[in-house]
């Protein structure tokens, strides 16, 4: 078979990309590390949570354009989508973790032929575009040195690489709302030559509804930082708002609602600090690239990271009134309506909690059927379904605006101390 696409990581992104440029008639081979992902996938299913994902799976594998393995194999096209996240060194304890990007290249190397196309979507600092093309060279060299095989000499021309076109290309796309967002949102197509920006364009335009914007990778791979470092600065702002109201008594989402009022002001809401593995992860990139010149971005991050603390102590504060407090947690997902508990704030707030055996833990997460090793071994806490929770409680905390906690009837809290982290109560 040969296949159009090889599709690296079959995650949150890699998975719907690879679903639907499927569905759009090009032949998928999608590659994953984890077998249970790849006979998942083969079998039609999907292991995440994303609305509509399993009927585009469904579609894209039984059509026979969609197939998943655990390794790569030869295509015109390799997209890279495996995570980046950060990883604790001496010298700095968020350092890019590039790591899956290398060993996703490495691995592509032997199948990357003269005239392909590698476009990496991971979120990556400036520079890692050039990284892969650098890896892969260098895996070609390798191959070449131990191999006869004249197919690997010839990689070895500086003619063969000059002849690959590598591309970044950001994923914008919003958890929960992921299938509308890949057809229709805006994309940049940044390449290492404007040929690989234009190549990378014609691809996602198989799909894309929308326009497609093309420049350098180094502008692309900081178009991507950038947009999360502006989410995460203005969520620091509304973060640090709601302490100070804290202060001085006033209700945030009230002072918010009335500020927005305001014909360019669009102040954002307030919550329990700030998850997931892009908003909380992304800004530290360019802080890592810039420490000295990157000071409102650290600072937005710093707010932002001390918000579960400054949540926790409010819950001690609260129950320190009663002598063994029942406390019920909602939510422990990044954010709303979604399975992700990855970098989240709340299952940070909750283990503290727990550590501090500040009373009995009642936690309700509907997109869970288990907790989160990290909470598993506490005794002092359980995962319950709403209604338990609330009926037990003298402290009802809430962590995430999940729809179905959004609907609950006031009248159950009546009696209770309250803590809305979300304002969905307000
Ligand atoms: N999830 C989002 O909303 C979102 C949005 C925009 C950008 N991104 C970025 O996209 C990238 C991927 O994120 P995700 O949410 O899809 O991650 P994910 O963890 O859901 O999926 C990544 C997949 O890659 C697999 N993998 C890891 N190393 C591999 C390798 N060498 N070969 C093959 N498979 C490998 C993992 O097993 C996993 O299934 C990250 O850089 C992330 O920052 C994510």
């Amino acid at each position: 078979m040969k296949y159009d696409l090889c599709v690296i990581g079959l995650g949150y992104i890699g998975l719907p990309t690879a679903s639907i440029f499927a569905t759009r008639g090009k032949k998928v081979f999608g590659v994953d590390v984890q077998k249970n992902v790849v006979d998942t996938i083969n079998k039609g299913k999907i292991h995440i949570v994303e609305p509509d994902l399993d009927v585009l799976v469904r579609a894209a594998v039984q059509s026979g354009n969609l197939v998943a393995g655990l390794d790569p194999v030869p295509a015109d096209t390799f997209i890279i989508a495996v995570p980046t996240p950060f990883k604790v060194t001496a010298e700095n304890p968020r350092t890019p973790d590039l790591a899956y990007v290398e060993t996703a290249a490495r691995k592509i190397a032997p199948h990357v032929r003269a005239g392909n196309l590698v476009v990496l979507e991971s979120t990556s600092p400036v520079g890692t575009t050039e990284k892969v093309r650098e890896w892969i060279l260098d895996e070609w060299k390798s191959l070449a040195s131990g191999s006869a095989s004249a197919t690997n000499s010839a990689r070895l021309s500086e003619d063969w690489i000059a002849k690959v076109q590598f591309a970044y290309c950001p994923e914008r796309v919003l958890p929960g709302q992921i299938l509308h967002e890949l057809v229709s949102n805006d994309r940049i197509a940044g390449g290492l030559t404007p040929e690989a920006a234009t190549a990378a364009s014609d691809l996602y335009k198989c799909f894309c509804n929308s326009e497609i914007f093309l420049t350098n990778a180094a502008t692309a791979e900081m178009a991507k930082l950038t947009e999360n470092s502006f989410r995460d600065v203005n969520i620091a702002f509304a973060n640090e708002l709601s302490i100070i109201c804290d202060r001085l008594k006033i209700n945030v989402w009230e002072l918010i609602r009335l500020a927005n009022r305001h014909p360019r002001v669009k102040i954002l809401q307030p919550g329990p600090g700030v998850g997931g593995h892009c908003i909380a992860v992304d800004p530290w990139f360019i802080v890592d690239s810039a420490p000295k010149e990157a000071r409102l971005i650290r600072t937005a991050r710093e707010v932002n990271d001390s918000k579960p603390h400054y949540v926790v102590h409010k819950i001690q504060d609260r129950a320190e009134r009663f002598k063994s407090p029942v406390i019920a947690c909602l939510g422990l997902a990044f954010k709303a309506d979604i399975d992700d508990l990855r970098e989240s704030p709340s299952v940070e707030i909750v283990h503290d909690l727990a550590t501090k055996k500040i009373g009995k833990l009642l936690v309700v997460e509907p997109y869970v059927k288990k907790l989160p090793a990290a909470l598993a071994s506490f005794e002092n806490l359980q995962l319950t379904d709403l209604p338990g929770a609330l009926a037990a409680a003298d402290i009802v905390v809430v962590l995430v605006n999940h729809r179905e906690f959004s609907r609950v009837d006031r009248k159950l809290l009546s009696e209770k101390i309250v803590i809305d982290t979300r304002g969905i109560w307000s």
